[in-house]
């Protein structure tokens, strides 16, 4: 892929991030709080982030600091308690059911840990099922180019019973894909595979940064998983707590023995207050 060294401004982009003008998706002061009075959790507890146009970047971070409930807030299946939500230059939490089941069809892309494909469907059924429930015109050459990049073109007729586990999730991926979203998200996509079948599909979803320019955020515990990504960002009982720019696998066990051993933030840096930079290509996270 090109440096992008210079991109042209979006006008439709969230006017308070000028910085990352090409930000696909944007949390602002995001909070989550489930359940009420002495049992509420508070899964966000104020999440400031921003997803660039054409990177991979891993999510990090303990069980339950909440990860999947952010990437849930910020695909539109779940609503946040407070803060916003923009994707693509859209305020999702304005929006009507009707416009964000639309918004969550065409511009939004899941996979799933557990990979979620339709039984009696074909691989190929599969693929173009959110198309074709949306009554959407089947981009064929696009459809191809997304076949082949995740290798599944031989394996197009069968059912997933018949797939390995690695390729019912690059199904699940080329799925997520096939309507050009703006941005995929993928909780733990990797996290049923073996290593053999997690390496093909982090390749492909690396892959679809570089060469089809997709944008993809992807929860993971797996440090080699995450080392694939341009950038880790870290969790911590719902706040950000750090971030790292390519990092390679040693960076991001660094980080987490940093974590582990004090206790405290990736970041080593105690919330609240800005992320700090973690490791030798750590960057601060966007001060918004
Ligand atoms: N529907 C819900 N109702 C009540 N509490 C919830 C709900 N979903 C999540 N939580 C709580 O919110 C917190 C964050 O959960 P979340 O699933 O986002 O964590 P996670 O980082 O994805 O963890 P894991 O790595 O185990 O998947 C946890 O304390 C969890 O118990
Ligand atoms: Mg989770």
């Amino acid at each position: 892929m090109g440096t992008m060294t210079s991109p042209a401004p979006r006008t439709d982009a969230p006017t308070d991030t000028p910085d990352v003008p090409e930000a696909r998706a944007s949390a602002r002061d995001l909070v989550k709080v489930y359940g009420s009075g002495t049992t509420a959790v508070r899964a966000l507890d104020g999440v400031d982030v921003d997803f660039a146009r054409g990177r991979l970047t891993a999510i990090m971070g303990p069980s339950g600091s909440g990860k999947s409930t952010l990437m849930h807030c910020l695909a539109g299946l779940d609503s946040p308690t407070s803060g916003s939500v923009v994707i693509d230059g859209q305020e999702i939490s304005r929006l009507s059911q009707r416009r964000l089941t639309a918004l969550r069809r065409t511009r939004v892309g899941f996979v799933f840990q557990a990979y979620n494909l339709v039984p009696t469907l074909t691989a190929a059924e599969n693929i173009t099922l959110p198309l074709d429930i949306a009554r959407t015109h089947v981009d064929r050459a696009w459809f191809d180019e997304v076949v082949d990049s995740v290798g599944l073109r031989d394996r197009l007729h069968h059912r997933p019973s018949e797939l390995s586990g690695g390729q019912q999730q690059r199904v699940a991926c080329a799925r997520a894909l096939v309507s050009r979203p703006s941005i995929v998200f993928a909780d733990e996509p990797t996290g049923n595979l073996d290593s053999r079948s997690a390496g093909e599909v982090l390749a492909f979803l690396r892959r679809s940064v570089d060469e089809l320019d997709q944008t993809v955020v992807m929860v993971t515990h797996d440090p080699r998983a995450a080392s694939y990504a341009h950038r880790v960002v870290f969790l911590a009982d719902g706040r950000l707590a750090g971030e790292l720019h390519d990092p390679s696998q040693q960076d991001i066990l660094d980080a987490l023995a940093l974590a582990a051993d004090d206790g405290s933030p990736p970041a080593g840096l105690a919330a609240p207050g800005p992320a700090a930079p973690v490791g030798r290509h750590a960057a601060p996270v966007d001060p918004a």
